[in-house]
């Protein structure tokens, strides 16, 4: 980044999933930290973690943690960033949460760079970094919206078990040994086993028959894309893949746009990858978009049940982009305009 300035940085909760991700992509992006500091729980306190071809000490999460601190990036639970973050944000740190606990608060912000970075201005000391699905879901929206408007989105979620953090990737990895073992899979970390299986819930129950991810992926959208009235609805659903959220999108425009019309504004579209010729097999899986920085696009086509309506079939990876990539991406242009 084309800046002198060097900012303090701490990543609450580094020591898990989405925290450790954060620190490889402060470091491969060559973001300009004079310091980094590693906080998690007292049970990782003194435990070192790898950064930037060295290592780093955690340490114990407390009120004073964020003296000297400009941003904090935390990826810890909704309580721990109700409780820290207006600590952290009181102690002049610029905090973005990765929880639920402050998205949909009127004054915070919910950023996603490539939708809607003017809102980065109105923050009051917190920005809120949205749900893994919301955010490649409104990558892949917001340029379709801009040229022929969106006025309806029906989304079934195929989602990653590191979306639910490290216990459940370590029970994934388990329960896939413990069948090829032929030994009884335990089953602590969700509701269900996830080896062998595909479940459609796992989240906290909603009214009506829906649950808290869907819930928030209907909001949120709402939220980032300033369509306060939007249709929209949710399916989510836990898949046995380690790492990478699909997602099969069923959407109608305001203006009939065509298949090919999609590809082309999709393929300069910031952020997106589109890989979409079925016929040589090529699609967006989970295996091959883990690791990846961009929202990757396929299987793009005609909705025949519906006059301007259209599919498509999309895959991120939820610790990168769905996580700590669109984190340090508004800690950047946050940078760039000046708000830190
Ligand atoms: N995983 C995803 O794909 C994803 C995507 C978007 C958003 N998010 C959100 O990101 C946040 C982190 O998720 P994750 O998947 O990375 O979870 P995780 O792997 O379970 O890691 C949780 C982290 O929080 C720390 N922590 C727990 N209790 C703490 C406390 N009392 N004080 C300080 N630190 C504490 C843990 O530290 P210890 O190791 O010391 O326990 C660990 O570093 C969650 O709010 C989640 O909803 C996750």
């Amino acid at each position: 980044m084309p800046t002198s300035k060097r900012l303090n940085v701490a990543v609450v909760g580094a020591s898990g999933i989405t925290g450790s991700v954060t620190l490889a992509v402060l470091a491969q992006r060559h973001f300009p930290a004079a310091r980094v500091k590693a906080l998690a729980s007292e049970r990782s306190a003194g435990m070192t973690l790898p950064y930037n071809g060295g290592t780093i000490e955690i340490e114990a999460l407390g009120e004073n943690a964020f003296k000297g601190v400009d941003v904090a990036l935390f990826a810890a639970s909704a309580d721990v960033a109700l409780m820290f973050a207006p600590i952290a944000a009181e102690s002049g740190a610029l905090v973005i949460d990765f929880s639920s606990a402050w998205r949909m608060k009127e004054n915070v912000p919910l950023v996603v760079p490539e939708v809607n970075p003017e809102d980065i201005r109105d923050n009051e000391g917190i920005i809120a970094n949205p749900n893994c699905c919301a955010i490649p879901l409104t990558v892949v929206l917001e340029p379709l919206r801009k040229a022929a408007g969106i006025e309806r989105v029906l989304v079934s979620t195929y989602q990653s078990a590191s979306g639910a953090g490290r216990a459940l990737v370590d029970e994934l990895e388990e329960q896939t040994k413990a069948i090829a073992e032929n030994r009884k899979p335990e089953v602590a970390a969700y509701p269900y086993q996830l080896a062998h299986n595909v479940v459609p819930g796992g989240w906290r129950a909603e009214p009506e028959g829906f649950n808290e991810e869907e819930v928030k992926i209907v909001n949120e959208t709402r939220k980032i894309m300033h369509l306060a009235d939007l249709r929209i609805m949710a399916t989510c659903v836990r898949v046995p893949v380690p790492v990478g959220h699909g997602e099969a999108v069923f959407f109608e425009t305001t203006e009939k746009l065509t298949p090919d019309e999609v590809r082309t504004l999709l393929g300069s579209a910031p952020g997106v990858i589109v890989e979409d010729d079925p016929h040589a097999k090529l699609y967006p899986t989970p295996l091959h978009v883990a690791g990846k920085d961009e929202v990757y696009v396929g299987r793009i086509r005609n909705d025949p049940s519906s006059e301007r309506g259209l599919a498509l079939w999309l895959v991120s990876d939820n610790l990168r982009k769905g996580a700590a990539l669109n984190a340090v991406q508004i800690a950047e242009h946050a940078l760039d305009m000046g708000v830190i």
